[in-house]
């Protein structure tokens, strides 16, 4: 039992026997990349059981019920709350919905995954951290990522201390084109432009620069997509291009730019520059180049390797039967979460905001 200074008395989280006995769910199954679909599997292949979906789209629940037979299928994620017995529900929804489904699910004392990005705001996160604590269960959000091909052979390039000292990490995504009629096109829904693979890319970033950070700027531009005539979301629509720069104690930085309004985008999305050498991950590629003492250059270019994406399950099953440390821990998937809200914050004040450590 753990007596923090609140004085609120917590009991130790209950683990499982094993992995079987841990009842799984998911709120959301939509179709646009059918994740309902790859978080239950990944569920199942961790050992755990699948047992419940909620889903307000009669035609996706109807999915789930073909992909998963007899699976309890539910309307809403209150009556799913009500007659299951699951133990650990994920949220697979759109960005916007994250906190409330979250806070739902771990009041009703069942353990929750959000899907990435964790929610909108910094005081959502800690809101959902909060109720994990004092309801004695456990918060995590879906990096799947973490587990990249692409960002386990970037750290073994780095922690080989091969670029010298790291100095920046640059992240881009995005070209020109028309946003889609999705709800990530859609401001409030997404958040803005930076949320959906901004994430990701930041979940990256710090893990590569991990000195304490100090400030966040954020820029944006708007409009020019908005005002186009067949636009889907004309006074809601995200960003044209959004960028944040991230100031570390150490000077070190991190530049985040997502767009849809440049024409000539850079080759390749994340570039680790350090004092002695730049690690470009582009796409299934990668490509090392280092400063040799003559001036010369010498450059390795090779495939990457697997992702490892399976290994969040199985992480959480292992948390839960035998207490292995979360990777994944909600004071974590805040941290990028805090770097959006500033950003956005920032661009509308036109000023840099202090990062504020919990
Ligand atoms: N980790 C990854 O690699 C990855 C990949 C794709 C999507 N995502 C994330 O997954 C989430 C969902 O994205 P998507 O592409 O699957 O969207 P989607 O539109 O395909 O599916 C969302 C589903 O949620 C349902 N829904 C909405 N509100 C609900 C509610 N209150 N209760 C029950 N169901 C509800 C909708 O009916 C829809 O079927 C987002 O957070 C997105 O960023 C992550």
């Amino acid at each position: 039992m753990i007596v923090p200074s609140s004085g609120i008395l917590f009991l130790s989280m209950k683990t499982y026997p094993s992995a079987s006995q841990i009842k799984v769910g998911v709120v959301g199954y939509g179709g646009a990349f059918n994740m309902g679909r790859q978080h239950l599997q990944q569920m199942k292949d961790a050992g755990m059981t699948p047992v419940a979906v909620a889903e307000i789209d009669p035609a996706r629940l109807a999915a789930a019920a073909q992909d998963f037979p007899g699976i309890e299928t539910y309307a809403t994620v209150a009556e799913m709350l009500g007659r299951s017995s699951v133990d650990l529900v994920t949220v697979i929804t759109p960005h916007n919905t994250h906190a409330a489904l979250g806070l739902q699910i771990l009041e009703a004392g069942r353990h929750c995954v959000l899907e990435k990005p964790m929610a909108i705001t910094t005081a959502e996160c800690d809101a959902l951290i909060e109720a994990a604590r004092r309801y004695d269960v456990l918060v995590s959000t879906y990096h799947n990522r973490h587990w990249d091909g692409w960002i386990l052979k970037a750290l073994e390039v780095v922690r080989s201390g091969a670029l010298g000292q790291i100095v920046r990490v640059d992240l881009r995504m995005g070209s020109h084109g028309k946003p889609g009629s999705w709800w990530r096109s859609s401001r409030s829904m997404s958040g803005g432009i930076l949320y959906d693979w901004g994430v990701h890319l930041l979940e990256y970033a710090l893990q590569i620069i991990t000195a304490p950070l100090t400030e966040v700027s954020g820029y944006a531009w708007e409009g020019y997509w908005a005002a186009q005539p067949e636009a889907s979301f004309p006074s809601d629509a995200n960003e044209d291009e959004a960028q944040l720069v991230v100031r570390a104690k150490t000077g070190q930085r991190i530049n985040l730019t997502i767009t849809t309004v440049d024409v000539t985008p850079k080759r390749g999305f994340v570039e680790i520059v350090g004092t002695q050498g730049t690690h470009l991950i582009d796409w299934n590629e990668y490509e090392t180049t280092l400063a040799l003492p003559d001036g010369a250059r010498q450059i390795t270019r090779g495939r990457q390797p697997k992702d490892e994406g399976h290994r969040f399950y199985e992480n959480i099953a292992a948390h839960l039967t035998v207490g292995t440390p979360l990777v994944i821990t909600g004071e974590w998937a805040r941290r990028p979460i805090h770097i959006l809200d500033l950003a956005v914050q920032s661009a509308r004040q036109g000023r840099a905001l202090p990062v504020v450590h919990p």
